[in-house]
C-alpha cells in the first residue's frame, strides 16, 4: 500500500498524529495486498483554518488528489473547550474547514482530533477567562481514536493478500 500522510503543524501534535497513523499503517503493509495509493492529509487548526502550506497542498493538488481515495485530518482544541462546546465546537469546526477545500476533491472522511493545547499558547489575558469558563490546557489526544480511524483507512485500502483479484474482462 502507497500511502501519502501530509501534514501541517506548528508546534509539533499535529505531527506526531501523522507519524502516528504513517507507522501504523506501514505495519499493516506487512499483511496486506495494495490496492491503490491513497492521500491523507493533516492540518492542525490556527483560527478556524489549516495552517498556510496545508490549504495550498490541497487546493493546488486537486487534479492528483481527485483520482485517488483521500482522507483528511484536522487537529484542534475541542477537548479544551468547556465540555457543553466541547462536540458542536468540533463539528462547527468541520463545517468551516470543509468549505475552503476544492470540491472536485472528495473526501473519503474528515476527522476532527484534538490536540496539545499549552497554556502558553493562548494569550495571557484571556488565559485566566478560559480557565474561569470551564477551558482546560495538556495533551488531548485520543490515540485510541487515531488508531481506530487508520484502522479504518487501512480496511478500505486493503484486502487480504491471498484473497483473489476481481476485475471484469470481455473477449
Ligand atoms: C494561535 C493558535 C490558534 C488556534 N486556533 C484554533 C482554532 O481556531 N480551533 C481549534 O480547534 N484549535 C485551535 N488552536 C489549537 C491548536 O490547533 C492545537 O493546539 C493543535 O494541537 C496544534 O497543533 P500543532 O501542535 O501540530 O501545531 C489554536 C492554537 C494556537 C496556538
Amino acid at each position: 500500500m502507497t500511502v501519502l500522510v501530509a501534514y501541517a503543524s506548528a508546534f509539533g501534535s499535529t505531527r506526531e498524529i501523522a507519524q502516528h497513523v504513517a507507522s501504523r499503517m506501514a505495519v499493516a503493509r506487512g499483511e496486506v495486498e495494495c490496492r491503490s495509493e491513497a492521500v491523507v492529509v493533516g492540518s492542525a487548526i490556527h483560527n478556524q483554518a489549516w495552517l498556510p502550506p496545508a490549504l495550498p497542498f490541497f487546493n493546488g493538488h486537486a487534479r492528483e488528489l481527485a483520482i485517488r481515495p483521500v482522507w483528511a485530518f484536522s487537529v484542534g482544541m475541542a477537548d479544551a473547550l468547556p465540555r457543553p462546546f466541547r462536540k458542536r465546537g468540533a463539528a462547527l469546526q468541520q463545517e468551516r474547514l470543509a468549505r475552503v477545500l476544492v470540491k472536485e476533491v472528495p473526501l473519503r472522511g474528515h476527522e476532527i482530533f484534538s490536540g496539545v493545547y499549552k497554556a502558553g499558547q493562548m494569550p495571557a489575558p484571556l488565559r485566566m477567562l478560559f480557565r474561569l469558563v470551564g477551558g482546560r490546557f495538556g495533551d488531548f489526544r485520543d490515540w485510541a481514536a487515531d488508531d481506530g480511524w487508520t484502522d479504518q483507512i487501512t480496511d478500505q485500502l486493503t484486502r487480504p493478500a491471498s484473497s483473489p483479484s476481481t476485475g471484469i474482462i470481455t473477449g
